[in-house]
């Protein structure tokens, strides 16, 4: 496109010559057909606004990363300060700055206990490519590098690239890309309402999730396998809490068979849940936890890889055999991104956001459940804290889905927004998912819930399914 015709065209239009979007329709949105791009330019505490100066709750905090708000000057002011200062220096071969080394020492005084250090990434996509290299670099120093492969578990979401896409055990990521690669697996969902057989309890659901992992790495052979991921709930496969008891069956199987666990903590840390990482909460003991989100709370782009004291002490072996490890990004350890992420982490502190998380998080569970517990098209309320979802049914006794060309999950998301609220209609059935920035008040989460529950109403009527 040439400079004189941009001059003469809206900003929409210059987006749909221009802009290649994540996850897009690419020919309805370069072909103007679905009202795209919704171009936002001003955000404040819990609300954007869009240049048609519409306001919406942002129900998602972004893709749940802005966990402290919108519009922090606090933030702002630190990656200005440190612009100022040094912007970029590579952290290779020993070299470091001051905000990668103050933010290193708060992550670690935040993680559970037993973690060693932080190799820094950029997205969650990147640090979870590091975490499979780090297992198979663990288990080459270890003497057996037949240990190649990775257990994931059926809609875990752990990033798009070739092996993280691999990991993601969602077929729209792999469909057509020629993914998985061979090294990955799976495992059962943790998901009782849909899986689990009938007359199990919970923990029992649990039980069986675990023999299933142990019926798996037998299948495979326990000296082939490297590591198991897992989210400590899962995250975009449909905000899906563990079953009672699944931390606890899973650990000790992965302990029998030695198979690192790295723990993916992309949406969960950083206080979503209601403590400082989901570990926290499920008392998981990670061998390697990644992080990213809401580290910086998405006002520059940062994640980690926080490496335990047992893997710890293997790399530094390996160091000793093989000299020094052939691993690295360019921007890894930016002292901006640091920067962000220290004034953010000071924010969580000073202003006890992730008590907040935890007492607005209950109240919200409340509310999300006395509203539609008893909807006719709502199957499953479920959530933690400031993570909720809703699961549609067509038949709320046989649990029966709907017809997914209904596409009811996007419909009562679109008349949410069509209400001033985001809420994400999750990739994988017709779930509504819920995860609004942890500065959220108890009048904020009314606001939510009385548009949540006009839309669904709206949508349930249209489908004949009528409302509470
Ligand atoms: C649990 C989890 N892991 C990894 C990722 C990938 O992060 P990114 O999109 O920054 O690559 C995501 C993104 O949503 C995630 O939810």
């Amino acid at each position: 496109m040439n400079s004189e015709n941009r001059h003469s065209l809206s900003l929409e239009e210059i987006d749909r010559r221009t802009v290649f979007h994540a996850a897009t329709h690419l020919k309805d949105h370069a072909g103007g057909k679905l009202g795209t791009p919704r171009i936002i330019d001003a955000g404040n505490g819990i609300r954007i606004r869009d240049t048609k100066g519409n306001e919406y709750i942002d129900g998602f905090a972004g893709l749940y990363c802005v966990n402290v708000g919108f519009g922090r000057m606090e933030i702002a002011d630190a990656i200005y300060a440190q612009a100022q200062k040094l912007a970029y220096y590579h952290t290779y071969v020993g070299h470091s700055n001051e905000p990668v080394i103050r933010l290193s020492e708060k992550i670690l005084a935040m993680a559970p206990e037993g973690m060693s250090k932080v190799f820094y990434g950029l997205s969650g996509s990147d640090a979870n490519e590091t975490q499979i290299k780090l297992a198979w670099y663990y288990n080459h120093v270890l003497g057996r590098p037949q240990r190649r492969k990775i257990i994931s578990r059926y809609r875990g979401y752990h990033g798009s690239g070739i092996m993280t896409g691999s990991l993601t055990g969602l077929p729209v990521f792999q469909e057509n890309f020629n993914l998985p690669v061979d090294d990955v697996k799976y495992t059962e969902t943790p998901h009782y309402y849909r899986e689990a057989r009938d007359g199990m309890t919970e923990r029992e659901f649990s039980r069986w999730c675990a023999e299933k992992l142990e019926q798996k790495i037998i299948a495979e052979n326990p000296d082939t396998i490297a590591a198991f991921i897992g989210e400590p709930i899962l995250g975009t496969g449909g905000i899906i809490p563990p079953p009672e008891g699944y931390w606890d069956e899973i650990q000790p199987i992965l302990d029998k068979y030695d198979v690192l666990l790295i723990v993916d903590e992309v949406v969960t840390g950083f206080g979503r849940v209601g403590y400082n990482f989901g570990s926290d909460l499920y008392k998981i003991k990670p061998d390697l936890m990644t992080i990213a989100k809401g580290l910086t709370s998405g006002y520059l782009p940062l994640s980690g890889v926080i490496v335990s004291d047992k893997v710890w002490e293997v790399l530094e072996q390996g160091s000793e055999k093989f000299g020094p490890i052939g691993h690295g990004w360019t921007y890894s350890g930016h002292a901006l991104a640091a920067a962000a992420g220290l004034a953010n982490l000071a924010i969580l502190e000073k202003e006890k956001i992730i008590e907040n998380a935890r007492t607005t998080g209950a109240y919200f569970q409340k509310r999300l459940h006395e509203t539609f517990d008893d909807h006719p098209m709502v199957g499953e309320v479920r959530g933690v804290a400031l993570l909720g979802a809703l699961e549609f049914v067509a038949d709320k006794a046989t649990k029966a889905k709907f017809d997914a060309d209904l596409k009811v999950g996007a419909r009562v998301s679109t008349a949410c927004l069509d209400r001033g609220l985001i809420a994400r209609p999750m990739p994988h059935g017709d779930i509504l998912g819920f995860a609004p920035p942890l500065i959220v008040m108890e009048a904020d989460i009314d606001q939510i819930i009385a548009i949540a529950k006009d839309a669904v109403a709206e949508v349930s009527n249209q489908l004949g399914k009528g409302d509470v």
